[in-house]
């Protein structure tokens, strides 16, 4: 039997129950159907996008367009899967009218559950609008990527008391603004912890230590999809880059040595039919 979809009370009640939370990240429809098929919670549209995917350094040349696209098409192979999607860099840092119009584009066109926006209390009012407009939203604190040039590099996060406690009420202000999820990146286990058994909404780690409501990696991660160097929090389930590679090359040396295709890969078509034409073929080559 088909479950239903994830909601906003069913998330809570899982960390109520203590049911870890699986979310994944995907770009497109197969993607998607892989989670799907894999039975994840979540499926998280990622602005990591911009990197996995689409080749950019970072994730800030992602566009509001380029979401709304990965979106819908992850929308298509995700079945009933819950489909979080980010918005990008800047989509939500101007009016909270400009915030709004943007998620609902999100919304509407990609028929997405909900947004994700990085930040604490500086996004506060944004988020409360998007509540207040019926847009679940999940947050995110620590290593938010959107920033790394204000951050000044992929780092851990909180691991000073000062930056500890400003994560702390930044995640409190998401709370009080009306979030129904935060996702931790990169920050010490004891500050997840702490962090997870304050508030009263699920934490998703990422990086954020074991005692998260919930998990996230992304997708090419967690897979080995591409050769490029892994954060310490990241598990490889497989090493699928080699694999492909390995397959891609195997192809092209067979058609180079003339092995495939063979006959048997091919369409065969009547006897009489292929006799008509060559004779023709004759007939037209001796006028
Ligand atoms: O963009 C992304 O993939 C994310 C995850 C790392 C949580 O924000």
């Amino acid at each position: 039997m088909t479950k239903a979809k994830h909601t906003t009370i069913t998330i809570q009640s899982m960390r109520q129950k203590g049911e870890p939370i699986v979310m994944v990240t995907a770009y497109d429809a197969s993607q998607a159907s892989h989670a799907q098929d894999a039975e994840v919670d979540v499926i998280l549209v990622g602005d990591s996008v911009g990197m996995v995917m689409l080749g950019y350094d970072t994730t800030i040349p992602v566009t509001l367009d380029d979401m709304v696209h990965h979106a819908k098409a992850v929308r298509r192979g995700a079945g009933n899967t819950m489909v979080l999607v980010d918005m990008p860099f800047a989509s939500y840092r101007q009016t909270v009218a400009d915030t709004v119009r943007h998620a609902a584009r999100i919304m509407q066109e990609a028929q997405a559950d909900g947004v994700k926006l990085e930040g604490g209390t500086a996004i506060a009012p944004h988020v409360q609008a998007l509540t207040d407009a019926g847009i679940p939203v999940c947050g995110h604190l620590g290593l938010t990527p959107q920033s790394v040039l204000q951050l000044g590099g992929y780092r851990v996060q909180g691991r000073d008391e000062k930056t500890a406690e400003r994560m702390f009420e930044d995640a409190r202000a998401l709370v009080d603004a009306g979030a129904f999820l935060i996702v931790l990146e990169c920050v010490p286990n004891a500050l997840g912890k702490l962090i997870t058994d304050s508030v009263s909404v699920p934490t998703i780690g990422i990086g954020g230590g074991p005692d998260c409501s919930g998990q996230v990696l992304v997708y090419h991660d967690l897979l080995g999809l591409n050769g490029t160097h892994e954060a310490k929090f990241v598990k490889r389930y497989s090493s699928l880059r080699t694999q492909i590679v390995d397959s891609i090359r195997t192809y092209r040396n067979e058609v180079k040595e003339r092995s495939f295709p063979t006959s048997a890969y091919g369409y065969d078509v009547a006897a009489a039919a292929v006799e008509a034409l060559s004779a023709r073929v004759r007939g037209s080559d001796s006028e």
